[in-house]
Protein backbone atom coordinates (compact mmCIF):
# COMPACT_ATOMS: atom_id res chain seq x y z
CA UNK A 1 0.00 0.00 0.00
CA UNK A 2 2.69 2.24 1.44
CA UNK A 3 4.38 1.45 -2.38
CA UNK A 4 1.62 2.18 -4.83
CA UNK A 5 1.15 5.65 -3.02
CA UNK A 6 5.24 6.35 -3.37
CA UNK A 7 4.76 5.62 -7.09
CA UNK A 8 1.37 7.38 -7.51
CA UNK A 9 3.75 10.44 -5.60
CA UNK A 10 7.22 10.04 -7.83
CA UNK A 11 5.07 10.00 -11.02
CA UNK A 12 3.30 13.57 -9.93
CA UNK A 13 6.48 14.73 -9.21
CA UNK A 14 7.72 13.42 -12.21
CA UNK A 15 5.06 14.77 -14.37
CA UNK A 16 5.24 18.26 -12.53
CA UNK A 17 9.12 18.38 -13.52
CA UNK A 18 8.12 17.87 -16.71
CA UNK A 19 5.32 20.89 -16.75
CA UNK A 20 8.11 23.31 -15.23
CA UNK A 21 10.48 22.28 -17.83
CA UNK A 22 8.75 22.71 -20.55
CA UNK A 23 7.49 25.80 -19.41
CA UNK A 24 10.89 27.08 -18.68
CA UNK A 25 11.80 25.44 -22.44
CA UNK A 26 8.52 27.79 -23.80
CA UNK A 27 10.07 30.84 -22.18
CA UNK A 28 13.37 30.57 -23.22
CA UNK A 29 12.14 29.59 -26.69
CA UNK A 30 9.78 32.78 -26.88
CA UNK A 31 12.41 35.16 -25.00
CA UNK A 32 13.93 38.16 -26.88
CA UNK A 33 16.47 40.35 -24.76
CA UNK A 34 15.57 43.79 -25.28
CA UNK A 35 18.02 46.42 -26.83
CA UNK A 36 18.71 49.84 -26.27
CA UNK A 37 20.82 52.19 -28.57
CA UNK A 38 22.58 54.06 -26.08
CA UNK A 39 26.38 54.33 -27.07
CA UNK A 40 29.58 54.18 -24.90
CA UNK A 41 30.95 57.77 -24.18
CA UNK A 42 34.35 56.79 -25.90
CA UNK A 43 36.06 54.54 -28.75
CA UNK A 44 37.75 51.40 -27.20
CA UNK A 45 39.81 49.39 -29.67
CA UNK A 46 37.86 46.08 -30.94
CA UNK A 47 34.64 48.20 -29.10
CA UNK A 48 31.51 46.15 -30.44
CA UNK A 49 29.46 49.38 -30.86
CA UNK A 50 28.09 48.13 -34.35
CA UNK A 51 27.85 44.26 -33.75
CA UNK A 52 26.53 44.88 -29.99
CA UNK A 53 22.77 45.36 -30.96
CA UNK A 54 22.99 41.64 -33.33
CA UNK A 55 24.91 39.89 -29.72
CA UNK A 56 21.98 41.52 -27.40
CA UNK A 57 19.62 40.10 -29.63
CA UNK A 58 21.21 36.07 -29.78
CA UNK A 59 21.19 36.64 -25.92
CA UNK A 60 19.10 33.39 -23.47
CA UNK A 61 16.94 34.37 -20.36
CA UNK A 62 19.33 35.07 -17.72
CA UNK A 63 19.44 35.71 -14.01
CA UNK A 64 22.95 37.73 -14.22
CA UNK A 65 24.49 39.62 -16.80
CA UNK A 66 28.59 38.92 -16.73
CA UNK A 67 30.61 40.76 -18.80
CA UNK A 68 34.16 39.34 -18.95
CA UNK A 69 35.91 41.42 -20.80
CA UNK A 70 34.45 45.00 -20.43
CA UNK A 71 36.47 47.78 -22.60
CA UNK A 72 34.51 50.47 -23.27
CA UNK A 73 30.50 48.16 -22.50
CA UNK A 74 29.80 49.00 -25.91
CA UNK A 75 27.09 45.15 -25.13
CA UNK A 76 26.25 46.58 -21.68
CA UNK A 77 25.19 50.04 -22.78
CA UNK A 78 23.08 48.42 -25.73
CA UNK A 79 21.03 46.11 -23.84
CA UNK A 80 18.45 46.71 -21.38
CA UNK A 81 17.97 45.22 -17.64
CA UNK A 82 15.74 42.56 -17.03
CA UNK A 83 13.57 43.83 -14.11
CA UNK A 84 15.08 44.63 -10.83
CA UNK A 85 15.93 41.42 -9.38
CA UNK A 86 18.74 41.16 -12.32
CA UNK A 87 22.22 41.24 -11.35
CA UNK A 88 25.11 42.98 -13.81
CA UNK A 89 28.49 42.79 -13.40
CA UNK A 90 31.37 43.77 -15.60
CA UNK A 91 34.86 43.72 -15.43
CA UNK A 92 38.11 44.34 -17.25
CA UNK A 93 41.80 43.43 -15.92
CA UNK A 94 42.63 47.20 -17.06
CA UNK A 95 42.55 49.58 -13.78
CA UNK A 96 42.62 53.20 -15.28
CA UNK A 97 39.36 52.35 -17.42
CA UNK A 98 37.79 50.77 -14.50
CA UNK A 99 38.31 53.36 -12.43
CA UNK A 100 37.14 55.44 -15.38
CA UNK A 101 33.85 53.26 -15.43
CA UNK A 102 33.59 53.69 -11.73
CA UNK A 103 34.21 57.96 -11.74
CA UNK A 104 30.89 57.78 -14.16
CA UNK A 105 29.24 55.43 -12.47
CA UNK A 106 29.58 57.49 -9.10
CA UNK A 107 30.58 60.63 -9.52
CA UNK A 108 29.54 62.34 -13.50
CA UNK A 109 29.25 65.76 -12.56
CA UNK A 110 32.49 66.08 -10.97
CA UNK A 111 34.18 64.37 -14.13
CA UNK A 112 32.64 66.80 -16.37
CA UNK A 113 33.78 69.45 -13.79
CA UNK A 114 37.68 68.56 -14.14
CA UNK A 115 37.07 67.82 -17.71
CA UNK A 116 35.57 71.34 -18.75
CA UNK A 117 38.89 72.52 -16.56
CA UNK A 118 40.93 71.20 -19.10
CA UNK A 119 42.17 72.68 -21.91
CA UNK A 120 41.89 71.39 -25.40
CA UNK A 121 45.21 70.58 -27.27
CA UNK A 122 47.93 68.68 -28.05
CA UNK A 123 49.99 70.00 -25.16
CA UNK A 124 47.80 68.72 -22.62
CA UNK A 125 47.83 65.05 -24.13
CA UNK A 126 51.29 64.88 -23.63
CA UNK A 127 50.58 66.36 -20.14
CA UNK A 128 47.80 63.78 -19.38
CA UNK A 129 51.01 61.11 -19.57
CA UNK A 130 53.09 62.09 -17.77
CA UNK A 131 50.88 64.02 -15.43
CA UNK A 132 50.55 62.76 -11.79
CA UNK A 133 47.02 62.89 -10.81
CA UNK A 134 45.59 64.37 -7.16
CA UNK A 135 42.46 61.30 -6.70
CA UNK A 136 40.75 59.31 -9.15
CA UNK A 137 38.18 61.85 -10.62
CA UNK A 138 41.39 63.46 -12.40
CA UNK A 139 42.92 60.24 -12.86
CA UNK A 140 39.42 59.34 -14.66
CA UNK A 141 39.64 62.54 -16.78
CA UNK A 142 43.00 62.36 -17.95
CA UNK A 143 42.57 58.72 -19.06
CA UNK A 144 39.49 59.69 -20.20
CA UNK A 145 40.92 62.95 -22.48
CA UNK A 146 44.13 60.69 -23.82
CA UNK A 147 41.12 58.28 -24.97
CA UNK A 148 38.83 60.88 -26.75
CA UNK A 149 41.88 62.54 -28.65
CA UNK A 150 43.77 59.68 -29.62
CA UNK A 151 43.40 57.40 -33.02
CA UNK A 152 40.97 54.48 -32.24
CA UNK A 153 41.03 54.83 -28.61
CA UNK A 154 44.37 53.64 -28.16
CA UNK A 155 45.54 56.34 -25.97
CA UNK A 156 48.87 56.60 -27.89
CA UNK A 157 48.79 58.99 -31.37
CA UNK A 158 47.50 62.23 -30.90
CA UNK A 159 44.78 62.26 -33.82
CA UNK A 160 41.61 64.97 -32.91
CA UNK A 161 39.42 64.85 -35.71
CA UNK A 162 37.93 68.41 -36.91
CA UNK A 163 34.57 67.50 -36.16
CA UNK A 164 35.47 66.43 -32.45
CA UNK A 165 37.62 69.37 -31.83
CA UNK A 166 35.14 71.61 -29.95
CA UNK A 167 34.91 70.61 -26.40
CA UNK A 168 31.25 70.11 -26.54
CA UNK A 169 31.54 67.27 -28.61
CA UNK A 170 34.05 65.75 -26.44
CA UNK A 171 32.65 66.26 -22.75
CA UNK A 172 29.03 64.85 -23.33
CA UNK A 173 27.26 64.38 -20.23
CA UNK A 174 27.83 61.48 -18.49
CA UNK A 175 24.66 61.54 -16.11
CA UNK A 176 22.99 59.32 -18.40
CA UNK A 177 25.47 56.58 -18.05
CA UNK A 178 25.72 57.39 -14.86
CA UNK A 179 22.11 56.26 -14.54
CA UNK A 180 22.64 53.04 -16.32
CA UNK A 181 25.74 51.82 -14.23
CA UNK A 182 23.79 52.34 -10.66
CA UNK A 183 22.85 48.54 -10.61
CA UNK A 184 25.88 47.33 -12.04
CA UNK A 185 28.70 46.19 -10.19
CA UNK A 186 32.37 46.87 -11.52
CA UNK A 187 35.06 44.39 -10.81
CA UNK A 188 38.97 44.75 -12.24
CA UNK A 189 40.11 41.06 -12.02
CA UNK A 190 41.55 38.47 -14.56
CA UNK A 191 39.25 36.77 -16.35
CA UNK A 192 40.22 33.42 -14.67
CA UNK A 193 39.06 34.57 -10.87
CA UNK A 194 36.11 36.42 -12.40
CA UNK A 195 34.56 33.60 -14.33
CA UNK A 196 34.86 31.24 -10.72
CA UNK A 197 33.49 34.17 -9.05
CA UNK A 198 30.24 34.70 -10.84
CA UNK A 199 29.38 31.14 -12.51
CA UNK A 200 26.49 30.23 -11.92
CA UNK A 201 22.96 28.11 -13.64
CA UNK A 202 21.56 31.44 -13.85
CA UNK A 203 24.88 33.49 -15.50
CA UNK A 204 25.26 34.58 -18.88
CA UNK A 205 29.08 35.61 -19.71
CA UNK A 206 29.66 37.41 -22.16
CA UNK A 207 32.72 37.61 -23.62
CA UNK A 208 34.94 39.55 -25.86
CA UNK A 209 38.75 38.69 -25.46
CA UNK A 210 41.16 40.25 -27.23
CA UNK A 211 41.37 38.43 -30.71
CA UNK A 212 44.34 36.54 -31.94
CA UNK A 213 47.26 38.45 -33.56
CA UNK A 214 45.90 41.50 -32.15
CA UNK A 215 46.44 40.96 -28.40
CA UNK A 216 49.42 43.73 -27.87
CA UNK A 217 46.83 46.45 -28.56
CA UNK A 218 45.88 46.44 -25.38
CA UNK A 219 48.45 48.55 -22.30
CA UNK A 220 48.03 45.82 -19.62
CA UNK A 221 50.50 45.18 -17.72
CA UNK A 222 50.28 41.30 -19.03
CA UNK A 223 49.52 40.94 -22.75
CA UNK A 224 47.33 38.40 -23.38
CA UNK A 225 48.64 34.86 -24.92
CA UNK A 226 48.37 31.74 -26.59
CA UNK A 227 48.16 30.16 -23.07
CA UNK A 228 44.89 32.87 -21.71
CA UNK A 229 43.36 31.92 -25.03
CA UNK A 230 42.94 28.07 -24.23
CA UNK A 231 42.74 28.74 -20.64
CA UNK A 232 39.60 30.59 -21.35
CA UNK A 233 38.10 28.26 -23.87
CA UNK A 234 38.89 24.78 -21.08
CA UNK A 235 37.44 27.02 -18.31
CA UNK A 236 34.59 27.74 -20.50
CA UNK A 237 33.85 24.08 -21.27
CA UNK A 238 33.05 23.29 -17.37
CA UNK A 239 31.23 26.19 -16.52
CA UNK A 240 27.42 25.80 -15.45
CA UNK A 241 25.91 29.28 -16.93
CA UNK A 242 26.12 29.96 -20.27
CA UNK A 243 28.51 31.48 -22.23
CA UNK A 244 28.39 34.03 -25.88
CA UNK A 245 31.58 34.41 -26.80
CA UNK A 246 33.56 37.08 -29.74
CA UNK A 247 36.12 36.10 -31.54
CA UNK A 248 38.09 36.92 -35.07
CA UNK A 249 37.34 33.97 -37.69
CA UNK A 250 40.53 31.97 -37.35
CA UNK A 251 42.03 28.49 -37.37
CA UNK A 252 43.03 28.33 -33.83
CA UNK A 253 39.92 29.47 -32.35
CA UNK A 254 37.50 27.52 -34.73
CA UNK A 255 39.68 24.29 -33.90
CA UNK A 256 39.55 24.92 -29.43
CA UNK A 257 36.02 25.78 -29.82
CA UNK A 258 35.07 22.86 -32.71
CA UNK A 259 32.29 21.54 -30.05
CA UNK A 260 30.40 24.51 -29.78
CA UNK A 261 27.69 26.00 -31.87
CA UNK A 262 29.71 28.85 -33.61
CA UNK A 263 27.77 31.44 -35.91
CA UNK A 264 29.46 33.87 -38.25
CA UNK A 265 28.50 37.39 -38.01
CA UNK A 266 29.60 39.88 -41.00
CA UNK A 267 29.86 43.48 -40.27
CA UNK A 268 31.39 46.20 -42.10
CA UNK A 269 34.13 48.69 -40.88
CA UNK A 270 36.42 51.33 -41.28
CA UNK A 271 40.35 51.51 -41.43
CA UNK A 272 39.77 55.31 -41.88
CA UNK A 273 37.48 58.25 -42.31
CA UNK A 274 38.29 57.94 -45.84
CA UNK A 275 38.40 53.84 -46.60
CA UNK A 276 35.31 52.18 -47.71
CA UNK A 277 33.77 50.18 -45.52
CA UNK A 278 35.43 46.90 -45.89
CA UNK A 279 33.85 43.30 -45.10
CA UNK A 280 35.47 41.35 -41.43
CA UNK A 281 33.54 37.99 -40.62
CA UNK A 282 33.59 37.07 -36.57
CA UNK A 283 32.72 34.41 -34.69
CA UNK A 284 30.27 34.42 -32.34
CA UNK A 285 30.18 31.08 -29.99
CA UNK A 286 27.61 29.64 -27.80
CA UNK A 287 27.00 26.46 -25.22
CA UNK A 288 23.39 27.05 -25.67
C1 LIG B 1 38.20 43.41 -27.32
S1 LIG B 1 38.36 44.35 -25.88
C2 LIG B 1 36.72 44.40 -25.28
C3 LIG B 1 35.91 45.40 -26.05
C4 LIG B 1 34.51 45.60 -25.52
N1 LIG B 1 33.64 44.48 -25.82
C5 LIG B 1 33.90 46.87 -26.10
O1 LIG B 1 32.87 46.80 -26.80
O2 LIG B 1 34.48 47.94 -25.88
C6 LIG B 1 39.18 43.27 -24.78
C7 LIG B 1 39.36 43.78 -23.36
O3 LIG B 1 39.91 42.72 -22.57
C8 LIG B 1 40.69 43.29 -21.53
N2 LIG B 1 41.60 42.22 -21.02
C9 LIG B 1 42.81 41.84 -21.52
N3 LIG B 1 43.32 40.83 -20.79
C10 LIG B 1 42.41 40.55 -19.81
C11 LIG B 1 42.36 39.60 -18.75
N4 LIG B 1 43.37 38.73 -18.54
N5 LIG B 1 41.27 39.58 -17.94
C12 LIG B 1 40.26 40.48 -18.12
N6 LIG B 1 40.26 41.42 -19.11
C13 LIG B 1 41.31 41.46 -19.95
C14 LIG B 1 41.38 44.45 -22.22
O4 LIG B 1 41.79 45.42 -21.27
C15 LIG B 1 40.30 44.95 -23.18
O5 LIG B 1 39.59 46.05 -22.65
Amino acid sequence: MKTSKNIIALNCNLRLIDFILKGVAMENANFKMKTSTLKPPFAWIGGKSKMAKAIVERMPLHTTYAEVFGGSLAVLYAKERLGTKYNEVINDTNLDLINLHRIIQTRPQSLQLELNRMLNGRDLFLDSKVKIPRNNIEKAALYYYSIVHSFGGKGDNYAMMKKARSPKNIYKGFQVYAQRLRPVSIENLDFRDFIKQYDSEGTLFYLDPPYVGTENYYKNKKTFDLKDHKDLCEILKNIKGKFLLSYNDCELIRNLYKNFTIEILETHYRINMKAQGVKREELLVRNY
